[in-house]
């Protein structure tokens, strides 16, 4: 099983006050896939950047990375964790979108 991070850009164009265009599009087509493929992880948005951590099957999240990175909804895309891992750290697909920067817990959690 592997994981993987991310911090991404929204372009200027597509940001709106609270959420980016696209966002509810994003969240209902990975509730939707993530589970098939044994995804699990979560997004969060703020001032116009995207963090997501995935982790599952290898394949399933090399494959599921290709595509993310190709989408024209987000740019600037930087990968800065790329890892073994033998336990998840996310129980389900929470894609609850929040704020990270209020999550302050959550993340030193997962960084651990
Ligand atoms: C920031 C961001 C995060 C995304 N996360 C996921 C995800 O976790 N799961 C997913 O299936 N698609 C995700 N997508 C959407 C994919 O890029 C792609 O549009 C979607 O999987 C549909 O692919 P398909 O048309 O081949 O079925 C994300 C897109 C962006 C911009």
């Amino acid at each position: 099983m592997k994981c993987i991070a991310y911090v991404s850009r929204v372009p200027i164009s597509d940001r709106t006050i609270r959420m980016p265009t696209g966002l509810s599009d994003i969240v209902s087509v990975s509730r939707k896939h993530n589970p098939k493929s044994q995804i699990t992880g979560i997004i969060s948005y703020r001032d116009g950047q995207y963090l997501q951590v995935l982790e599952g099957p290898y394949l399933e999240v090399d494959k599921l990375m290709i595509k993310i990175a190709s989408d024209p909804r987000h740019e600037d895309l930087w990968v800065f964790l790329d890892v073994r891992v033998i336990k998840r750290s996310f129980n389900n697909w929470a894609v609850s979108v929040f704020d990270f920067v209020d999550q302050g817990n959550f993340f030193n959690a997962f960084i651990e």
